[in-house]
């Protein structure tokens, strides 16, 4: 149900995600008139910036985001019109009442809050909102991933929302959820009848997760040095990618049905703990190296790093799902910052075939592939031509920008921005979503400390620590190049 009339107000509105990602989301929704018509966006932050140079500043950004073909004049004057910025720090409870102030007869619209914050700021903020009468039941808010450091924070952020807004109120975005092939998934998994009966540990050897990156911290050194990859990364989106690798099908197309069974998986997970830690879980630093032929500097020399940083800029763990679908299946997980090539993928692993007919073959392979391109391919042993059996790999490939090539592919943001404002949580986390995923994390960080295992370090370019192969090499398994 859209609330209407509708306002969005970013807390963090001069912030990188504001302005990067944010802003340009709602600029191409506005363009294909998909927003309220009468919605205004409201940035918030503490920098004393009168709303023509916000917009200034949103305009730069914009056009640095949004793909050239898309960007002009006339829309962005139509769009800039929508923009309005309040100078105040979010942390102090008289700024709220300034702020109602400011919103004048607009405190009677519905809202979306959009907290582009660090989460050290959530509880605050939600408790200033209801003490100046601004959380009505007319009121969204959106959270941003992490959700606090831990459980016992994640906890604690939860209920401090939980005492000022209901459940359905509240929407904790992963922008992996917005993203098309990780949608499609679910559409590969529950509208084709082709996969469901293999899809179990009778027929499934493995799966792999991983979501490397080429790019360093850039200028989130700040935050990142207190995160590293497992919060950053790992406990957020490749959790929720395994999830919907792992989940059984949900009744109903809709949030509670789709995140029950996401629940499940996460409660499902073996912990990781004590010396398992050691055995089941790398952590890696990047080092000087070349990225796309430039020399960029080790994690430690970063702006904002600590110069003796023991935070991890990579993690990959093989964890296991105790349930009867994946009892004794491997999922491997790996993310990395700074690594040879920007490469998001899931990869379906089947087993041989049960009587070897031929010399060659290989077993089948789904590879699900996110980034840079998002494509789906089934790689099927084949005849290669000629006298005699000789087999090789093909690729069956579905590529999904080809496929629907006359439609705009959205950003992850654009949905999800959508998605809020009509009320549709299915692709948001839920709290207990949230709290079961940090519930498996926190021993492994706490295994980290206790056993003091230092990140290894790898060299800018590479694919990560020699250890993360080794990881996957004693299964008799290795990464997906
Ligand atoms: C964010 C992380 O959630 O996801 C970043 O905080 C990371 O560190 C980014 O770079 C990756 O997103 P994408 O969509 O580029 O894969």
């Amino acid at each position: 149900v859209v609330i209407r009339p509708c306002d969005m107000l970013v807390f963090g509105g001069t912030g990188d995600l504001a302005l990067h990602k944010l802003l340009p989301a709602l600029y191409h929704l506005h363009r294909d008139r998909r927003l309220p018509a009468d919605m205004r966006i409201l940035a918030l932050a503490r920098k004393p910036l009168g709303a023509d140079a916000y917009r200034t500043l949103a305009e730069r950004h914009c056009r640095a985001n949004v793909p050239r073909a898309n960007f002009d004049a006339t829309t962005w004057q139509a769009f800039a019109e929508r923009i309005d910025y309040f100078a105040m720090d979010a942390s102090q409870s008289a700024d709220y009442g300034r702020l109602a102030r400011h919103l004048g007869n607009a405190c009677q619209r519905g809202r979306v809050y959009y907290l582009a914050t660090a989460p050290g700021l959530f509880e605050d903020i939600a408790a200033h909102l209801a003490n100046a009468g601004l959380a009505g039941s007319d009121t969204r808010i959106v959270l941003e991933k992490p959700i606090g450091h831990s459980l016992e924070s994640a906890l604690a952020i939860n209920q401090a929302i939980g005492r000022v807004f209901q459940e359905s109120q509240v929407f904790r975005i992963d922008h992996y959820l917005g993203k098309e092939t990780v949608q499609n998934l679910m559409a590969l998994r529950f509208a084709n009848a082709l996969f469901e009966p293999v899809w179990r540990s009778g027929h499934i050897d493995h799966v792999q997760i991983s979501v490397c990156e080429t790019l360093g911290v850039e200028n989130r050194g700040g935050y990142y040095d207190k995160a590293g990859a497992m919060r950053d990364m790992l406990q957020n989106h490749l959790l929720q990618l395994l999830c919907l690798v792992a989940m059984e099908a949900p009744v109903r197309f809709d949030a509670e049905a789709v995140r029950n069974e996401k629940v499940k998986i996460l409660e499902a997970l073996k912990p990781i703990a004590g010396f398992d830690v050691k055995d089941r879980t790398v952590r890696g630093q990047y080092a000087a190296g070349k990225i796309g032929g430039q020399e960029v500097p080790a994690y430690y020399f970063e702006k904002n790093v600590d110069s003796d940083s023991d935070t991890e800029t990579f993690v990959a763990v093989h964890a296991e799902i105790d349930n009867w679908r994946w009892a004794g299946v491997p999922f491997y997980l790996r993310t990395g910052k700074r690594m040879a090539r920007k490469s998001s993928e899931i990869v379906i692993q089947f087993k041989p075939v049960p009587h070897r007919l031929f010399q060659d073959g290989q077993a089948n392979r789904l590879l699900i592939r996110l980034q840079p391109e998002e494509s789906i391919s089934l790689q099927l042993m084949a005849k290669s031509p000629g006298k005699g059996m000789y087999l090789a790999p093909v690729e069956l490939d579905l590529n999904l920008a080809h496929a629907f090539r006359q439609k705009r592919r959205w950003d992850a943001y654009e949905r999800l921005l959508l998605d809020v404002i009509e009320g549709d949580s299915t692709l948001f986390m839920r709290r207990d979503e949230v709290e079961a995923a940090w519930r498996w994390v926190d021993p492994i960080i706490g295994g980290w400390h206790a056993y003091y295992q230092r990140p290894r370090p790898y060299p800018a370019g590479s694919w990560g620590p020699e250890q993360a192969h080794s990881l996957l090499e004693q299964q008799g398994h290795a990464w997906h190049r």
